[in-house]
């Protein structure tokens, strides 16, 4: 057992230097007389970027903490060095979010606990804020993991307010929570009609952080399933333990809310939570039931497991009500975008100009999407025999873009918007600065998103 490493860039000894090219991977951990070292490859100059420095330091802070190593020591001007092309502040920020997020784990229900993750130092002159920057991006995307990962027993429509009112105790971010009987009065119809047939209540979770109250005000609006059975129209019987994790567009809010607050950002920030549990009952939404929804709205659900767009309306109606400038909604919302763009890239709609923006903050903070298109052709697929539009597509391909077409028309007719589409990013296998299961997906991209248009 060592414990201590070296990280190193150039192995000078020849047999290192052999051992290192025939290792596979990014870096290579080999003993020299006594101590252990981890040799980072020569990453080529065109693959360089940032989240390739979040993935080399998270997958050697997992190995040397499955070695239980107390400490890690790295040169800053190494890094920097190997890394040449990006900018020297910016590589250590992504190195030590990398290193935090390589040692999460989700053990709360395991009786043998993993070792402590091993201690990174740095070597040479450091802006202890960039480590700082680095920690507070980790614990904000952790955060969202953990909430992603939880049992749906334990984090439920009822708990999930109490766990953001914990969360957020000792912050600036002001949690306010509607229970059933305000969401009666302010005539949230789709999250009543959706969590009918569960035995939790439902509830809208309002986090307001106003940084900065004279910005422009930013409503992120997320789908808070905390599990989606598909109601009546029951999904099939595979493995459904997956569908735990359909409250990851609230999990993304609310870590990017924290990212926000602990970094004090200059943002006016306000999200938007429908939280809902999606589960048969002789009480549940029926298919062919109509929705009266608070802006005039009737809808025809066709099929009950098309439940997120109906809850998210909710959310985007109460978004116009705030007077919100700019309103993103984030959603595990179709398995069309599965489909459509694998699992490294969540889907965006909305103008173009601002997917394009987006697209480009995510490319740097490992939240990747990627632009797709509103067709208007499309809508007329959603006409309902006896209500405005039915909450499915008469039409079965394009379900992402039919689903985000459904959303435009709740969308508040002032303001800038956005729809993430984050079901092919929830969950992932473990690799680099992930680990088995929740991704964590969407606070990084929220926050900063948040900050950027509040420039
Ligand atoms: N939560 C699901 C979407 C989903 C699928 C998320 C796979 C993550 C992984 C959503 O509520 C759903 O069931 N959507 C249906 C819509 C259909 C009935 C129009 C779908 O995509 O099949
Ligand atoms: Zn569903
Ligand atoms: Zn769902």
């Amino acid at each position: 057992m060592k414990l201590e490493a070296n990280i190193i860039f150039k192995a000078k000894d020849e047999n290192v230097k052999q051992f290192v090219q025939e290792s596979s991977g990014d870096f290579a951990t080999i003993f020299t007389d006594d101590t252990l070292q981890v040799v980072i490859k020569e990453v080529k100059e065109e693959r360089q970027s940032l989240d390739k420095v979040r993935m080399i330091a998270g997958a050697i802070a997992r190995e040397l903490t499955m070695r239980k190593v107390r400490t890690a020591k790295i040169s800053k001007a190494e890094l920097n060095h190997a890394f040449f092309t990006l900018d020297d502040q910016k590589v250590i920020v992504a190195f030590v979010e990398g290193w935090h997020l390589g040692t999460y784990r989700f053990d709360t229900y395991k009786q043998k606990k993993e070792a402590a993750p091993t201690t990174l130092k740095f070597q040479g002159g450091l802006d202890p804020r960039s480590v700082q920057v680095g920690e507070v991006r980790a614990e904000a995307v952790a955060f969202s993991r953990d909430l992603m990962n939880e049992v749906p027993s334990v984090l439920n429509p009822e708990t999930f307010p109490t766990i953001l009112q914990e969360q957020f105790a000792e912050t600036e971010v002001e949690v306010v929570v509607h229970d059933k009987k305000k969401l009666e009065e302010m005539e949230m119809n789709g999250i009543l009609a959706v969590n009918r047939g569960s035995k939790y209540d439902p509830a809208f979770i309002e986090l307001h952080y106003k940084g900065n109250p004279s910005k422009p005000l930013i409503a992120l609006v997320g789908k808070g399933v905390t599990f989606d059975t598909g109601g009546i129209s029951l999904k099939g019987s595979r493995d459904l333990s997956d569908m735990r994790m359909d409250m990851g567009g609230a999990a993304a809010v609310a870590g990017a809310m924290k990212l926000l607050a602990d970094s004090k950002a200059d943002v006016n920030v306000v999200g938007l939570i429908q939280t809902v549990e999606n589960i048969p009952d002789r009480h549940s939404l029926l298919p062919g039931d109509i929705i009266s929804f608070k802006n005039g709205h009737t809808v025809q659900v066709g099929n009950t497991d098309a439940e997120g767009r109906l809850i998210l309306a909710d959310g985007l109606i109460r978004a116009g009500e705030l007077n919100a400038d700019y309103v993103v909604d984030i959603a595990t919302l179709t398995g069309a975008i599965v489909n459509a763009l694998g699992p490294k890239l969540g889907g965006i709609f909305g103008a173009e100009d601002l997917m394009m923006e987006l697209k480009q903050i995510g490319d740097e903070n490992g939240d990747f999407v990627w632009p797709m298109p509103l067709v208007d052709e499309y809508e007329a697929t959603l006409k309902s025999d006896y209500a405005d539009f039915s909450n499915i597509s008469n039409q079965g391909p394009g379900g992402s873009i039919t689903a985000a077409l459904f959303l435009r028309k709740f969308v508040p007719e002032k303001a800038k918007w956005i729809h993430v589409d984050m079901a092919s990013v929830m969950d992932t296998k473990t690799k680099g600065y992930y680990s088995q299961s929740a991704t964590g997906f969407g606070a990084r991209l929220l926050a900063d998103y948040a900050v950027h248009v509040s420039e």
